[in-house]
Protein backbone atom coordinates (compact mmCIF):
# COMPACT_ATOMS: atom_id res chain seq x y z
CA UNK A 1 0.00 0.00 0.00
CA UNK A 2 1.40 3.32 -0.98
CA UNK A 3 1.02 5.77 1.51
CA UNK A 4 1.19 9.93 1.05
CA UNK A 5 1.15 12.87 3.47
CA UNK A 6 0.16 16.50 3.23
CA UNK A 7 -0.11 19.62 4.72
CA UNK A 8 -2.07 22.76 4.74
CA UNK A 9 -4.89 24.63 6.56
CA UNK A 10 -7.60 24.19 4.94
CA UNK A 11 -9.29 27.07 5.47
CA UNK A 12 -12.87 28.26 3.19
CA UNK A 13 -12.36 24.78 0.92
CA UNK A 14 -11.76 25.85 -2.41
CA UNK A 15 -11.48 23.82 -6.00
CA UNK A 16 -7.95 24.40 -5.83
CA UNK A 17 -7.77 22.54 -1.85
CA UNK A 18 -10.00 19.61 -3.72
CA UNK A 19 -7.43 19.36 -7.14
CA UNK A 20 -4.09 19.22 -4.62
CA UNK A 21 -6.06 16.35 -2.42
CA UNK A 22 -7.51 14.42 -5.77
CA UNK A 23 -3.59 14.45 -7.37
CA UNK A 24 -2.28 13.13 -3.84
CA UNK A 25 -4.32 10.43 -3.80
CA UNK A 26 -4.20 9.51 -7.39
CA UNK A 27 -0.61 8.95 -6.65
CA UNK A 28 -1.26 6.05 -4.21
CA UNK A 29 -3.54 4.10 -1.84
CA UNK A 30 -3.93 6.01 1.27
CA UNK A 31 -3.85 10.28 1.89
CA UNK A 32 -2.88 11.23 4.94
CA UNK A 33 -3.86 15.46 5.86
CA UNK A 34 -2.23 16.93 8.12
CA UNK A 35 -4.34 19.87 8.78
CA UNK A 36 -2.80 23.34 11.43
CA UNK A 37 -4.11 23.64 14.30
CA UNK A 38 -5.12 27.36 15.18
CA UNK A 39 -2.13 27.29 17.54
CA UNK A 40 0.08 26.75 14.74
CA UNK A 41 -1.41 28.75 12.27
CA UNK A 42 -1.45 31.95 14.97
CA UNK A 43 2.74 31.23 14.77
CA UNK A 44 2.46 31.55 11.09
CA UNK A 45 0.47 34.60 11.54
CA UNK A 46 -2.44 33.34 9.49
CA UNK A 47 -5.60 33.33 10.97
CA UNK A 48 -8.48 30.75 9.98
CA UNK A 49 -12.12 31.82 9.59
CA UNK A 50 -12.96 27.97 10.51
CA UNK A 51 -11.33 26.91 13.69
CA UNK A 52 -9.08 23.70 13.55
CA UNK A 53 -12.22 21.10 14.49
CA UNK A 54 -14.29 22.18 11.84
CA UNK A 55 -11.64 22.06 9.13
CA UNK A 56 -10.72 18.68 10.54
CA UNK A 57 -14.47 17.53 10.13
CA UNK A 58 -14.64 19.29 6.32
CA UNK A 59 -11.29 17.92 4.86
CA UNK A 60 -12.62 14.45 6.87
CA UNK A 61 -15.38 14.58 4.89
CA UNK A 62 -13.56 14.89 1.19
CA UNK A 63 -13.63 11.15 -0.36
CA UNK A 64 -9.66 11.57 -1.66
CA UNK A 65 -8.91 11.89 2.46
CA UNK A 66 -8.34 9.09 4.40
CA UNK A 67 -6.82 10.42 7.89
CA UNK A 68 -6.82 13.74 9.01
CA UNK A 69 -4.16 14.40 12.10
CA UNK A 70 -3.21 17.67 13.14
CA UNK A 71 -0.27 19.71 12.33
CA UNK A 72 0.96 21.41 15.31
CA UNK A 73 4.53 22.49 14.75
CA UNK A 74 7.09 22.96 11.56
CA UNK A 75 9.11 19.88 12.94
CA UNK A 76 6.78 17.20 13.33
CA UNK A 77 6.81 16.34 9.76
CA UNK A 78 9.70 13.50 9.25
CA UNK A 79 8.54 11.66 12.63
CA UNK A 80 5.14 11.80 10.74
CA UNK A 81 7.15 10.48 7.70
CA UNK A 82 8.10 7.52 10.13
CA UNK A 83 4.85 6.72 12.31
CA UNK A 84 2.89 6.21 9.23
CA UNK A 85 5.61 4.66 7.27
CA UNK A 86 4.86 7.57 4.27
CA UNK A 87 5.83 7.05 0.62
CA UNK A 88 5.40 10.08 -0.23
CA UNK A 89 5.06 13.72 0.51
CA UNK A 90 2.96 15.96 -1.31
CA UNK A 91 2.38 19.85 -1.52
CA UNK A 92 1.57 23.22 -3.94
CA UNK A 93 4.50 24.44 -5.53
CA UNK A 94 4.30 27.14 -3.94
CA UNK A 95 6.60 25.66 -1.11
CA UNK A 96 8.66 24.50 -3.85
CA UNK A 97 12.34 23.42 -2.43
CA UNK A 98 11.22 24.05 1.39
CA UNK A 99 10.74 20.20 1.98
CA UNK A 100 13.40 18.79 -0.12
CA UNK A 101 15.20 17.54 3.43
CA UNK A 102 12.45 15.09 3.66
CA UNK A 103 13.70 13.04 0.81
CA UNK A 104 16.19 11.18 3.17
CA UNK A 105 12.86 9.91 4.49
CA UNK A 106 10.47 9.27 1.22
CA UNK A 107 9.60 11.16 -2.01
CA UNK A 108 9.12 14.79 -2.28
CA UNK A 109 6.49 16.15 -4.81
CA UNK A 110 5.87 19.49 -5.70
CA UNK A 111 2.25 19.83 -7.61
CA UNK A 112 1.22 22.83 -9.47
CA UNK A 113 -1.61 25.08 -7.70
CA UNK A 114 -4.58 25.83 -8.86
CA UNK A 115 -4.48 29.47 -10.83
CA UNK A 116 -6.50 31.80 -9.68
CA UNK A 117 -7.67 31.16 -6.34
CA UNK A 118 -7.01 31.07 -2.87
CA UNK A 119 -8.50 31.18 0.54
CA UNK A 120 -6.80 34.74 1.24
CA UNK A 121 -8.73 36.07 -1.44
CA UNK A 122 -11.95 34.28 -0.78
CA UNK A 123 -11.63 36.47 2.60
CA UNK A 124 -10.30 39.05 0.72
CA UNK A 125 -12.90 39.31 -2.31
CA UNK A 126 -15.99 39.19 0.53
CA UNK A 127 -14.58 41.85 2.30
CA UNK A 128 -14.77 44.20 -0.48
CA UNK A 129 -18.27 43.05 -1.15
N1 LIG B 1 -3.30 24.86 -3.06
C1 LIG B 1 -3.34 24.64 -4.45
N2 LIG B 1 -3.94 25.57 -5.26
C2 LIG B 1 -4.49 26.70 -4.72
C3 LIG B 1 -4.47 26.92 -3.33
C4 LIG B 1 -3.86 25.97 -2.51
O1 LIG B 1 -2.84 23.64 -4.95
N3 LIG B 1 -5.04 27.57 -5.54
C5 LIG B 1 -2.63 23.88 -2.22
C6 LIG B 1 -1.45 24.47 -1.48
O2 LIG B 1 -0.31 24.52 -2.34
C7 LIG B 1 -1.27 23.48 -0.34
C8 LIG B 1 -2.73 23.06 -0.04
O3 LIG B 1 -3.51 23.44 -1.19
O4 LIG B 1 -0.56 22.34 -0.78
C9 LIG B 1 -3.28 23.74 1.20
O5 LIG B 1 -3.07 25.12 1.03
P1 LIG B 1 -3.63 26.26 2.00
O6 LIG B 1 -2.51 27.10 2.45
O7 LIG B 1 -4.57 25.71 2.98
O8 LIG B 1 -4.53 27.07 0.90
P2 LIG B 1 -4.48 28.55 0.36
O9 LIG B 1 -5.76 28.75 -0.36
O10 LIG B 1 -3.21 28.82 -0.41
O11 LIG B 1 -4.49 29.41 1.71
P3 LIG B 1 -3.97 30.91 1.98
O12 LIG B 1 -4.55 31.80 0.94
O13 LIG B 1 -4.49 31.22 3.36
O14 LIG B 1 -2.45 30.86 1.94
Amino acid sequence: MKKIMTYGTFDLLHPGHINLLRRAKEMGDYLIVGVSTDEFNHKKNKKAYHPYKSRKIIVEAIRYVDKVIPEADWDQKVDDIIRYDIDIFVIGDDWKGTFDFLKRYCDVTYLPRTSGVSSSKIKKDREKN
